[in-house]
């Protein structure tokens, strides 16, 4: 069953009724102001850092779902003589959920639209973020189908968070006495602490003189009323209100009356501002919000042509991103991903890490080390610029050690001292990254440009040196088989396996209780390896032969490790625990086979020249995949184990016990390429792809638009319902996978390689790929059944499959492949 269908053409999704199985979001802003926003207007904004300077508030798990938005209301002034509509509603839908004639919402690339129709008022809006610009628009017009005059008001209304999302939903004994507002020509400004240590102020504007505003809480809503039934609403008189304590809100009446037939556009903004420290009031000595700076910006966006503008260089934006890779397919699955919705998602992971999403309610977590270094491998084609900044704030939390900070704040970019570092796996994803952002731009510069470890002044090294220690991290700390110490845990944050916890409320992540001398982890070796032979490649390049070469011995010794203590006759075992026992193994009652070491150990190159990779991945075809993907391990935990942690916590089929954890699949996709094995490939590749989905919308429940993080497995009642969409390395690592490995798309240091593994069913197809300023437009037939490639640039055969780059100046190349 769907909810709506995929408009290919406008890039959008369209839903077409309000009650999705959740909230289905998108995100507005791409820079440093951002929102979320679900199909029915739910949702939240912030400015940079979402726990530390949020602007509006929400309500997580909270019942009716999705509670807090950018909320409009409409009154029918009219009534009762008027006694076919109700007196007031939502055209959003949420949050008095009046059954609504027409609705219609669009969620497009950083713009979201809703469209509703009730008693002959229809209602547009369009919630965008100007590129640029610390604020958002909501764009409202309104139309009367009536064959009669309609005298409407316009209610809008959010609640403003006091900045720290953390303390605003906890320390209600100060923050009950601190909001404070300034109301001024119709604008509402909210400056909560702004007196003492704040520059900073939201406000809320709107294009139309008003009628009322309120701006405290209890005033708007009424007493014991909620966000459904406003008494300000119910009423259609605000009181003016000024917040002074208790719960500042930004809400404003605008009163129309719209002739049978016309239509009026009224603009909304939130925003956010700072003033410089020296300019905080206006005048200097007052306690007055200096509004002078902020007021053109407002005045501006005010305007509908500026807004028309700038919602249309919003969309150039996309396009111009978008650009870099089009492809053209047999599968308008593949073909709507690639070209759309993967390449978005992965952008908005790379802009939110795992902190702001439905399921992420962004006080948790800030930037992740591994995670962040994991969706640079998606992005750094299609902001460049900015990947090369985000490894160097990366890198910057690196320790002396060559470890990590395994999060850190993205306001103060400082690492998060409460979850720490230890992760083992940490420092290696760095080398991932930085090798990728080179092989996508060329830029070997990057490596010599000094960045200081643990954000420390004077301890600068050349990022080069970063990797170096990255590598010599998992070097300093091999365990009883010579294999990687897994410390806190590696990509599996719940396998724990010195934690050992029976403590309630422990954090499985950061109790140990263990020396951390005896657990090692297959899955960092094969990491280890995969990591080392990019270090190898990347000294070579870099005029560092006798390091390449120590790098390559590196490699050696840890795939013989992997052989001699990883390898469990069929498939790689997946870690040692702290009694020295296998996980992962026929041994294990439980827990005999995980997926993260077939993918990441094959993706390596281990096993396969021998046939023993081949053994791994029909290990899994047998006993991980499922119709709805590949699921973590198998069999699932059925009690919790002490020496296993976390993973043993969930109950089976959720999360990392046994569902499938989407991050993983991509990796056997791209594990199968290596074998030449491209139908097996990409039927792993459908399984999980949302677009294929679409039609179990009633099973799936999440987004069809995106890559959820899980998929519940099959020991779980729920088999085939997702969670945790949108911020989740699945995004990265499936671009990746189809992009690079199945459509074989992919940059290397000496240039583009075009090594497609595809399906037997396919007879080619084409592609677009910017590539270090050429164009290479790729047309790829099939002629036989295998995958052997045979290129041609430009009309001429070449030797192997890396286009060198063209002659300087070159702007466009024509590539033939043939595959057979
Ligand atoms: C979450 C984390 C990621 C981790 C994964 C598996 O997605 O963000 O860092 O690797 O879970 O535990
Ligand atoms: C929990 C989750 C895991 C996530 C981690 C982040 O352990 O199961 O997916 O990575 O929290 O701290």
């Amino acid at each position: 069953m769907q909810f709506g269908y995929f408009d290919d053409e406008q890039r959008e999704y369209v839903i077409t009724r309000p009650d999705t199985p959740l909230p289905w979001i998108n995100y507005l802003g791409c820079e440093e102001y951002f929102g979320i926003i679900s199909n029915t207007a739910g949702g939240y904004s912030f400015y940079k850092d979402a726990r530390l300077r949020r602007l509006t508030r929400y309500r997580y798990n909270n019942a009716p779902l999705d509670s807090g938005g950018r909320y409009i209301y409409l009154r029918d002034d009219g009534f009762p003589s008027n006694s076919n509509g109700p007196l007031f509603w939502s055209p959003t839908w949420q949050p008095t959920r009046h059954r609504l004639d027409e609705y219609e919402c669009r969620h497009g690339l950083g713009y979201t639209a809703i469209r509703s129709k009730l008693a002959g008022i229809e209602s547009h809006i369009r919630y965008f973020v100007p590129l640029g610009e610390n604020l958002e628009i909501w764009e409202l017009t309104l139309t009367n189908h009536r064959s009669k005059p309609a005298n409407l008001s316009v209610f809008s209304a959010i609640e403003f968070c006091l900045w720290d999302a953390w303390d605003d939903a906890t320390n209600f004994q100060r923050n009950y006495s601190i909001g404070q507002v300034e109301v001024l020509d119709g604008m509402i400004y909210h400056k909560s602490e702004y007196r003492e240590r704040r520059n900073h102020f939201a406000y809320l504007a709107c294009s139309e003189k008003l009628s009322g505003f309120d701006t405290q809480r209890e005033a708007f809503l009424g007493a014991y009323r909620g966000w459904d039934s406003p008494s300000a609403v119910e009423a259609g008189r605000m009181s003016n209100s000024i917040a002074y304590g208790w719960q500042p809100v930004g809400t404003q009446h605008i009163k129309l009356r719209l002739n049978a037939g016309e239509g009026k556009k009224v603009i909304f903004i939130l925003g956010y501002h700072e003033n410089p420290q020296d300019e905080k009031f206006d005048p200097p000595d007052s306690q007055t919000l200096n509004k002078r700076a902020v007021i053109p910006i407002i005045r501006r966006y005010l305007q509908a042509n500026q807004v028309e503008h700038a919602f249309q260089a919003l969309r150039a934006y996309w396009d111009r991103l978008l650009e870099k890779l089009q492809v053209t397919t047999p599968d308008g699955h593949t073909n709507r991903m690639v070209n759309i919705w993967n390449a978005y998602q992965v952008m908005a992971a790379f802009n939110l890490s795992r902190s702001a999403s439905y399921f992420e309610s962004g006080v948790g977590r800030g930037i992740g080390f591994r995670d962040s270094n994991q969706d640079l491998l998606g992005c750094v084609q299609l902001v460049p610029e900015r990947a090369r900044q985000r490894i160097f704030d990366l890198a910057a939390t690196q320790l002396p050690s060559g470890g990590a900070y395994h999060q850190y704040q993205p306001l103060t970019k400082r690492g998060n001292h409460e979850v720490g570092s230890d992760f083992n796996d940490d420092p290696l994803w760095l080398v991932l990254s930085v090798a990728a952002y080179i092989k996508e731009t060329g830029d070997w510069e990057v490596l010599c440009e000094p960045v200081p470890y643990d954000n420390l002044p004077g301890s600068e090294e050349p990022l080069y040196n970063h990797l170096e220690r990255s590598i010599q991290y998992t070097l300093d700390r091999t365990g009883p088989h010579g294999l990687p110490l897994i410390g806190r845990a590696d990509w599996n944050d719940c396998l724990n396996l010195n934690c050992f916890s029976d403590t309630p409320g422990q954090s499985f992540q950061t109790t140990t209780n263990k020396d951390g001398k005896v657990a090692e982890s297959i899955f960092i070796a094969g990491l280890f390896v995969l990591a080392v032979d990019e270090m190898a490649g990347i000294a070579r390049h870099y005029q560092h032969g006798r390091e390449a070469d120590e790098f390559c011995d590196a490699a050696q010794e840890m795939r013989t490790a992997i052989w001699a203590a990883g390898w469990d006759g069929e498939w790689f075992r997946r870690a040692y625990d702290d009694l020295g026992h296998p996980v992962g193994s026929k041994e294990c009652e439980e827990g005999q086979i995980f997926i993260e070491p077939q993918g990441i150990c094959v993706m390596a190159g281990l096993g396969i020249d021998d046939g023993r990779a081949k053994q791994a991945l029909d290990a899994v075809a047998e006993r991980l995949a499922t119709p709805h993907g590949i699921v973590l391990h198998q069999p699932a935990y059925s009690r919790y184990y002490l020496h296993l942690g976390e993973i043993s916590s969930y109950p089976p089929g959720y999360k990392e016990n046994a569902g499938i954890f989407c991050h993983t699949n991509p990796w056997i996709i791209i594990a199968e390429t290596r074998i030449d094995r491209g139908d097996c490939a990409y039927d792993y590749y459908l399984r999980i792809n949302p677009s294929v989905r679409e039609e179990i919308s009633e099973v799936h429940k999440c987004e069809p638009y995106v890559y959820a993080q899980m998929i519940a497995g099959g020991d779980a009642p729920t088999f085939g319902e997702a969670k945790n969409s949108w911020l989740t390395g699945t995004a990265a690592w499936n671009y990746v996978a189809i992009t690079q490995w199945i459509l074989g798309i992919r940059p290397t240091f000496e240039g583009l390689e075009i090594a497609p593994v595809i399906p037997s069913a396919w007879s080619g197809f084409d592609a677009v790929r910017h590539y270090r300023g050429v164009r290479y437009v790729i047309q790829v037939m099939r002629k036989g059944s295998g995958n052997k490639v045979q290129l041609e640039v430009d009309g001429k055969a070449i030797e192997g499959t890396v286009i060198t780059p063209p002659r300087a100046g070159t702007k466009e190349v024509q590539v033939t492949v043939r595959v057979a």
